[in-house]
């Protein structure tokens, strides 16, 4: 690996381990050059946070990254249209573009695009500014919007090339009809086609507020469409643009491949989001699916437990699974989130082991098998040593909590006294089942 590359996955080691850092590059690597990622970047983000942009691209260039750049000038047109006393309207979310308008906004755009093209050569990255080639169009509605285009082919070999001659492609929301005529697209509609053609592994969308939010206004970390999508457009705090944001998302990723994510971050976040398993931002996935298993076959508590000895990194008893009261497994599609639940004190379930692999959490997998697990076992009780990294997260779900020297013991809706004193206990006098101690 060349000294650069060293440097900077040391710089990138500070964000998080470094292990962090060399899993997720070598993810990124592993994808065809040109499909790493498309960043589609909106026209405000370049007016108030250019620096910010370029270096975090030039930052992933320099990794040997080259992401596919998609950026608007909405801000600017807006400045320009009303500067030069040219009256612009929106239907249906479109802007109607007469022959005045698109003579003010081609040249805006076309100076926005050049801009970013110029920050990225300022910091020594090659670029290139691709305004036209890529979206082929023709009319949506000529009498009702003007100018605007509808999608009907997109061309990616000006991308390409670009990205085969190291350059990083900045691409504009215009397009041209088959007799040339420059169509206006609607941005999240040239994103979905740019994406549907390129299939990327990584799609991300740089907004000032870094992600979606929840209702008290925090970054919700992980959305996986299958578990939560439902119920988050059910949510009355879920506002209208975020609705739509999360409708266009939900669009987008059907017909992809299952690894393909959408992250929300800003630019000062983008490298921490993309090279730390907790990210910084909102990362949707369509998510696993989580199965239930009542009986669980020999098998798959063999596969759970040789899981669990992985994640825990020590040996499990050989009789360990044989050992167990009635298990029930939960395990995902991939296979890196298990639980494993027995019947313990009074009948009432315990939590005999719970692993979520790192990078897992981070797309919040460990949430959506939690709620799986809390909607199936409304009463749980469970227990973890103090030095086990998923504690604290453990306090966040319990309703009742005691330490005992090196444990603490967690329960959930169990809520006569007695009986969880009695859970307690029972939980503490039982035999994690590892080989190496007593
Ligand atoms: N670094 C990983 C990625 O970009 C995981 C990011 C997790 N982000 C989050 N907001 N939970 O794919």
């Amino acid at each position: 690996m060349s000294e650069v590359r060293e440097t900077v996955l040391e710089l990138l080691a500070q964000l998080g381990s470094s292990r962090e850092a060399r899993q997720y590059l070598k993810e990124f690597s592993s994808v065809e050059e040109a499909r790493f990622a498309v960043v589609k970047v909106g026209g405000g983000i370049l007016a108030e946070h250019l620096d910010e942009l370029a270096s975090a691209l030039a930052f992933l260039h320099r990794l040997g990254l080259r992401p596919v750049v998609l950026h608007g000038a909405g801000p600017q047109v807006d400045g320009a249209l009303a500067e030069a006393g040219v009256p612009s309207e929106r239907i249906d979310n479109l802007r109607v573009t007469s022959e005045q308008v698109m003579a003010v906004a081609r040249p805006v755009i076309y100076e926005q695009n050049l801009r970013l093209v110029e920050a990225l050569e300022a910091r020594g990255i090659r670029a290139r500014g691709l305004q036209h080639g890529t979206f082929e169009a023709s009319y949506l509605d000529r009498e009702r919007y003007g100018l605007v285009g509808e999608i009907t082919g997109v061309n990616l070999s000006s991308l390409q090339r670009a990205v085969a001659s190291g350059a990083l492609p900045v691409l504009t929301f215009l397009g041209e009809s088959e007799s040339g005529q420059v169509l206006n697209i609607n941005a999240d509609v040239a994103a979905r086609e740019l994406v549907w053609a390129l299939r990327p592994h990584k799609i991300i969308f740089l907004t000032p507020s870094g992600g979606l939010l929840d209702r008290n206004g925090r970054v919700i970390s992980a959305v996986s469409l299958n578990n939560d999508y439902e119920a988050l457009m059910q949510e009355d705090w879920v506002h209208s643009g975020m609705r739509l944001k999360l409708q266009q998302i939900n669009e987008m990723l059907q017909g992809l491949d299952d690894s393909t994510s959408v992250s929300i971050t800003s630019a000062s976040q983008l490298t921490r989001e993309l090279f730390t398993y907790r990210g910084a931002g909102t990362l949707v996935r369509k998510g696993e699916d989580i199965h239930l298993h009542a009986e669980p076959s020999a098998q798959t508590l063999e596969d759970v437990m040789g899981r669990v000895e992985q994640s825990f990194g020590k040996r499990l008893r050989p009789d360990w699974s044989a050992s167990l009261n009635r298990p029930v497994v939960l395990l995902s599609d991939s296979g890196r989130a298990a639980a494993v639940v027995v019947e313990g004190r009074d009948g009432l379930p315990y939590l005999e082991k719970f692993i979520v692999t790192p990078a897992a959490q981070g797309e919040g997998l460990g949430a959506a098998m939690w709620q799986t697990l809390r909607a199936r076992y409304p009463q749980l009780y469970w227990r973890s040593r103090n030095s086990n990294p998923i504690t604290p997260w453990y306090f966040l779900q319990a309703d009742a909590s005691e330490r005992h020297g090196p444990w603490v013991v967690f329960a959930n809706g169990i809520d006569d006294a007695l009986q969880r004193h009695r859970a307690v206990q029972d939980a503490m006098q039982r035999d994690p089942g590892w080989m190496e101690e007593a």
